[in-house]
C-alpha cells in the first residue's frame, strides 16, 4: 500500500483561456486539489503562455493552491512576482537557475513551497545537495513546452528512484505530462503522489459534469493497488 496522499493538479494549459476564471472554479468544484499553472517564456521552452498578471487574475477565483510551474530562464526575477500573484507552490528547472540552492531558498523566504522540476534527460543527482530545501520534486514525463504529449515510459523507473532518494522526508513527488486514466495506476505504483493532468481533464467537456467524472476516475484508478 502506497502511504502517500494523492493530489490531482489539472493544468490550465489545456483550459479555455478566454474563460479562465470559470475554468478554475469548475475544476475546484469538480474536486481538484491544486491548480497547475504552466508558465512558458519562448526561451527555456518554445511556447509562450501565462504571466503573473494572469496568475493574479485567477487567484481570487479559487481556494485550492496555485501550483506554478516555471519553464522560464533565467528564473529568479520572476519568482517574487508569482509569489505576489498568489502562487502557493513555485517550481523551476535547475538548468534555468545559476544558483539552484539560492533560488530554492528565495522561494521559501517568500512563503511558498519550493519545487525542482527535472526534464526526462535530467539526472536525479541534481537533488543530492539540496534535498533539505525541497518541498516538491517534479519529474517531467514529457519534454516541457506543450500539453497533449505521450507519457515517456522511462519516467516510471525514475519515479521509483526519486521516491527512494526522498524517503522519510515530507517532499511531494509530482509527475507532469501525458497522465491519463489508463496510466495513472502504474505512475502511482512507481511512487508519484501528485499528478498533473492537462488534456485528460480539460479534454472532457464540463457540461454534464465532465470534469468531475474524469477527476473521480483519475483518483479511483490511482487508488487501485
Ligand atoms: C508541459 C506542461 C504540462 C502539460 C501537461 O510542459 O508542464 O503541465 O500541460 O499536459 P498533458 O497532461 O496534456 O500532458
Ligand atoms: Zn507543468
Amino acid at each position: 500500500m502506497n502511504p502517500h496522499t494523492i493530489r490531482i493538479a489539472p493544468s490550465i494549459l489545456s483550459a479555455d483561456f478566454a474563460r479562465l476564471g470559470e475554468e478554475v472554479r469548475a475544476i475546484e468544484a469538480a474536486g481538484a486539489d491544486l491548480v497547475h499553472v504552466d508558465v512558458m517564456d519562448n526561451h527555456y521552452v518554445p511556447n509562450l503562455t501565462i504571466g503573473p498578471l494572469v496568475c493574479a487574475a485567477i487567484h481570487p477565483h479559487v481556494t485550492i493552491p496555485l501550483d506554478v510551474h516555471l519553464m522560464v530562464e533565467p528564473v529568479d526575477a520572476l519568482i517574487p512576482l508569482f509569489a505576489r500573484a498568489g502562487a502557493r507552490i513555485i517550481t523551476f528547472h535547475p538548468e534555468a537557475s545559476r544558483h539552484v540552492d539560492r533560488t530554492l531558498g528565495m522561494i521559501r523566504e517568500l512563503g511558498c513551497m519550493a519545487g525542482l522540476a527535472l526534464n526526462p534527460a535530467t539526472s536525479l543527482s541534481v537533488l543530492d545537495h539540496v534535498v533539505d530545501k525541497l518541498d516538491m520534486v517534479l519529474l517531467m514525463s514529457v519534454n516541457p513546452g506543450f500539453g497533449g504529449q505521450q507519457f515517456i515510459p522511462a519516467t516510471l523507473a525514475k519515479l521509483t528512484a526519486a521516491r527512494e532518494r526522498i524517503a522519510g522526508r515530507p517532499i511531494w513527488l509530482q509527475v507532469d505530462g501525458g497522465v491519463t486514466v489508463d496510466n495513472i495506476a502504474a505512475i502511482r505504483a512507481a511512487g508519484a503522489d501528485t499528478f498533473v493532468a492537462g488534456s485528460a481533464v480539460f479534454g472532457a467537456p464540463d457540461a454534464d459534469g465532465g470534469y468531475r467524472t474524469v477527476l473521480q476516475r483519475l483518483r479511483a484508478h490511482a487508488n487501485t493497488e
